[in-house]
């Protein structure tokens, strides 16, 4: 591995531990959970946001259906492991238990929602942590929430549509969030959701990917292409067109990886997005995201470097307040961000020699 992967797993754990520690109030440690840069998914109700994020992931594991599905945060960590490994995930609040069925993942994050929203169509601040090895995926930490939605459903408390927009903001608006932007191609531009939320928190769009889904519903006779070429709304990194699976493959039970090979031919054979081809889907999203990710940890390492410091002498003086026996859940976890703390120091230091 090289010393990049190896600080941004370290990144991505010291984010698993800080996020434990989220409801205790945390301290220096929530700090460096902000610090650390992230991907948050932001779109309206049925942009896709699902989809991109399962086709990134490249598994099938995330509820669906119409309405509000995603009531939580979930909190997606990506580890890439070796080649000829199987693919299992884990969730942060059954930490012994690997999961190698997928649709069992999506049955548990039904149920730990409405473990904490009741069987209603509320919504929770409270994340749910989900760990996902596989030797097909990037190094990644994903936020996947809510939809903005417009109006309340029935059932609906009036406030939804305002709770759900502060909850979404208060994950872009920090300046580590990087905001991947989810808007329908078969929609007009200038209504997106995403678009409306990541000008208002990124007026220059430096931490703003746009991503284009639905490129195969557009009416006949039209294209995105203003959009994808930046023409329509202009951001500092590249448009990225999407096609997942519609509801009817869905439906069938078309897979993941026949989905993926389904939308590399959708860009290669097709006379408007052909020259752009090399740059689309969802493959190439992850990829840039990663890639993105790396530069932004690699421009923080100072930063993180003197924050980790200083969240060392916190801990340590926390730790000593509490004393060393790790009794408490909030110490175990203070001790892991610690290990994880001095882990990243001494990977950085090592590769600075
Ligand atoms: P979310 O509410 O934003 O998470 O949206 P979903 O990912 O659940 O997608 C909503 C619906 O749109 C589902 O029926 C998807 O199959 C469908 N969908 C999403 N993206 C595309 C796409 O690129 N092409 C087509 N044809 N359907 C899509
Ligand atoms: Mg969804
Ligand atoms: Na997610």
């Amino acid at each position: 591995m090289s010393t990049m992967e190896s600080l941004i797993g370290l990144v991505n754990r010291i984010q698993r531990a800080c996020t434990v520690l989220g409801d205790h109030g945390g301290g220096e440690s929530m700090s460096l959970w902000e610090a650390l840069p992230s991907v948050a998914v932001v779109g309206g109700q049925s942009s896709g946001k699902s989809s991109v994020l399962e086709s990134v992931v490249g598994r099938d594991f995330l509820p669906r259906g119409s309405g509000i599905v995603t009531r939580r945060p979930l909190v997606l960590q990506l580890h890439k492991i070796e080649e000829g490994r199987s693919d299992y995930a884990e969730f942060l609040h059954q930490p012994r238990k690997k999961w190698t069925d997928f649709a069992a993942v999506r049955k548990e994050i039904q149920d730990e929602t409405d473990r904490i929203t009741g069987k209603t169509k509320a919504i929770s601040n409270i994340p749910i942590q989900l760990s996902i090895y596989s030797p097909n995926v990037v190094n990644l930490t994903l936020i996947d929430l809510p939809g903005l939605t417009k109006v309340a459903v029935e059932g609906q408390q009036e406030s939804i549509v305002q709770d759900i927009e502060n909850m979404v903001r208060s994950y872009v608006e920090k300046p580590n969030s990087i905001i991947l932007a989810i808007s329908p191609a078969n929609q007009d531009i200038a209504t997106s959701d995403a678009i409306k939320l990541a000008r208002e928190v990124d007026p220059s769009g430096e931490r703003t990917f746009g991503v284009l889904t639905k490129l195969d519903l557009m009416d006949k006779g039209t294209n995105a292409l203003d959009v994808l070429e930046g023409r329509s709304y202009r951001l500092q990194h590249p448009w990225v067109g999407i096609v997942n699976r519609s509801q009817a493959d869905i439906n069938k039970n078309v897979d993941m990886i026949v989905a993926r090979r389904k939308e590399r031919e959708y860009f290669e054979t097709s006379p408007e997005y052909g020259h752009l081809a090399s740059k689309m889907g969802a493959e190439y999203l992850a990829k840039l995201l990663s890639k993105h990710l790396e530069t932004v940890i690699r421009q923080r390492i100072p930063s993180i470097i003197a924050l980790i410091n200083k969240t060392i002498d916190e801990l340590n003086a926390e730790l000593d307040r509490i004393g060393r026996p790790i009794a408490v859940d909030s110490g175990a976890q203070l001790y892991t961000i610690l290990e994880l703390c001095r882990a990243f120091d001494r990977v950085f230091k090592e590769h600075l020699d």
